[in-house]
């Protein structure tokens, strides 16, 4: 619900414990509730047989969040993507929005000149994608209204051209904005500017994104102890040539259990990942998917950038573990295949399955995974706390992330966490890591895919264009020519690499 979506935290507090150290009567916390939508690829826009939905379901979702801009407030809806980092809101004239189909009407559009407080920065976004162009128009401020939060002179972009029909709300590192990448402008996005307003008490958030179809949260500057598994285990987020640009980790081990047997494979590991949920599937290198593939049946499909699988694998119980220096996060292979989804040349009787080849060679843990997982991302300490999900953890248990280092409560320091790696355009270093009192030096060995000189930097893309335009031709086009940035646009991919 608009403006109202601020969590009665202070209700929702179980009685005080004296052991947590962050727990307060009215913590410095923001929770907005995030809901999974599908964007309708525009062909089918067309007319009704162009492709039989009921038949043919391209999956192309993304998460998003209700915020408001402007004053006075104009609602729109944003997708949330941890793999950028600028705001970005279509104008109601823009080449995408003031077409006939109204595309842009369920999600909303900012109309400038209705608002009071708007001002035009001299400077533009510029978002290129591998799928096309997707996202240009200036840098401005204004109001930004956020889970009952409000931000003065907020730094974000109107797109006078897009090819989205939501906007886009980045929640990466501020040095990765498209301002800070391309023209040396940093400003403070989203997660900085909520910490200076004193809303939260740190540049630190927790993503929940809940199961298929139920309404997750995003909390920012804390964490909803409900909603996990377990303890957090605390993992160094990988460096890309020195600087921090990417919420990346390290994957250190996949293993693929059923009722016999565990398989474990580590063919190019440790190798950097990044959590984009931005991404609809999780991208891996073919080397180290094959395997898995082989024993669940699976093929993948390079014309849509999708696999299948039949759809009988569904209540298969198999689990995909993915170890991060041994913090685990385990996927059932039920939240892997897609029942009702399908790409035209499928063979019947096979369903869409999250797990697919990083062609372009960005290795991202995209939505098909985030649902397995509750992420803290903490930006200020340069670490990412991870635990598995808890769809029915009972009542909400939120506790406000401090500052300083360990500023996560209840998280644990995983011991001798690897913290370089290669792939998503890191380069391969020795690394000592070190954090409160515990400290380890780890040198990874050097394997894994390595993007050339790309420095993951981002935008998302829930392209409404649909899993046909955003093909696998599109990723494999990956090239290191092109001037400015590239989008790894698979079925709504979103990281983009700046070169
Ligand atoms: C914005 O959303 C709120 C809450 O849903 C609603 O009350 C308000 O009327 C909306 N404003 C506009 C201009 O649609
Ligand atoms: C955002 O607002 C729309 C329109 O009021 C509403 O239908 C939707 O449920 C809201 N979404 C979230 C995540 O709050
Ligand atoms: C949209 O309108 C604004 C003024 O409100 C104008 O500056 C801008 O050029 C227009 N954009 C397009 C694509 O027509
Ligand atoms: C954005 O970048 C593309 C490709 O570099 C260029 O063709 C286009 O003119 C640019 N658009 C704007 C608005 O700067
Ligand atoms: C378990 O997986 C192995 C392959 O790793 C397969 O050979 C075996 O048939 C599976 N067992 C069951 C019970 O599914
Ligand atoms: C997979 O994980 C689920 C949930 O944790 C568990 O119930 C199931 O027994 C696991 N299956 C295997 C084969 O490990």
């Amino acid at each position: 619900m608009w403006g109202a979506s601020i969590l009665p935290l202070t209700l929702a507090l179980p009685c005080v414990s004296a052991i947590t150290l962050h727990r307060r009567d009215d913590p410095a916390v923001l929770g907005l509730p995030i809901a999974r939508r599908e964007a309708t690829p525009k062909l089918q826009k067309r007319s009704s047989d162009v492709v039989s939905t009921s038949l043919y379901n391209n999956l192309n979702e993304y998460y998003s969040v209700n915020i408001t801009v402007g004053t006075p407030g104009q609602n729109v809806s944003v997708a949330i993507d941890t793999g950028s980092s600028d705001l970005w809101v279509n104008v109601p004239n823009s080449t995408y929005c003031s077409g006939d189909d109204d595309l842009c009407a369920s999600a909303g559009t900012f109309d400038i000149s209705k608002s009071s407080t708007f001002k035009l920065l001299d400077y533009d976004m510029n978002a290129t994608y591998v799928s096309g162009f997707l996202a240009a128009g200036p840098y401005v401020t204004d109001t930004l209204e956020i889970g009952g939060a409000t931000v003065k002179d907020f730094e974000f972009a109107v797109a006078e051209q897009s090819y989205n029909n939501i906007g886009i709300i980045g929640i990466g590192y501020s040095a990765s904005t498209d301002a800070a990448s391309a023209l040396g402008k940093d400003y403070d996005n989203l997660p900085v500017a909520l910490a200076k307003s004193g809303a939260i008490k740190s540049a630190a958030y927790s993503l929940w994104l809940n199961k298929f179809d139920g309404t997750g949260n995003i909390l920012f500057g804390g964490v909803n102890k409900a909603k996990y598994q377990g303890e957090l285990q605390t993992l160094p987020i990988v460096q890309n040539q020195g600087k921090y640009t990417s919420l990346t980790i390290a994957l250190t081990e996949l293993s693929l259990k059923n009722s016999s047997e565990t398989k474990s494979y580590t063919t190019g590991l440790p190798l950097a990942v990044t959590l984009d949920s931005g991404t609809t599937f999780t991208m891996l290198p073919k080397d180290l998917v094959d395997p898995i593939y082989k024993i669940v049946g699976a093929t993948y499909d390079s014309k849509y950038g999708a696999a299948s699988i039949s759809c009988d694998m569904h209540s298969a119980d198999y689990n995909l573990t993915y170890s991060f220096s041994g913090a685990t996060v385990s996927v059932p292979l039920s939240e892997l295949v897609y029942l009702n989804y399908a790409e035209p040349d499928f063979a019947k009787g096979d369903c869409i399955f999250g797990l697919v080849y990083s062609e372009s060679g960005a290795n991202l843990l995209g939505d098909s995974f985030l649902r397995s997982a509750y992420v803290v991302y903490d930006l200020d300490n340069n670490e990412i706390s991870i635990a598995q999900t808890d769809y029915d953890g009972g009542d909400d248990d939120i506790v406000e992330i401090g500052t300083g280092t360990a500023a996560v409560p209840g998280a644990t320091l995983v011991a001798s966490a690897v913290s370089s790696a290669t792939g998503n355009g890191a380069v391969q270093t020795t690394a000592v890591y070190s954090s409160g009192a515990t400290a380890a030096t780890v040198t990874a060995s050097a394997t894994g895919t390595e993007t050339g000189s790309a420095t993951g930097s981002a935008t998302g893309s829930a392209e409404s264009g649909g899993a046909t335009s955003a093909s696998s031709s599109g990723l494999g086009a990956l090239a290191t020519s092109m001037p400015n940035h590239l989008l790894s646009g698979v079925l709504g991919a979103g990281l983009l690499l700046a070169l």
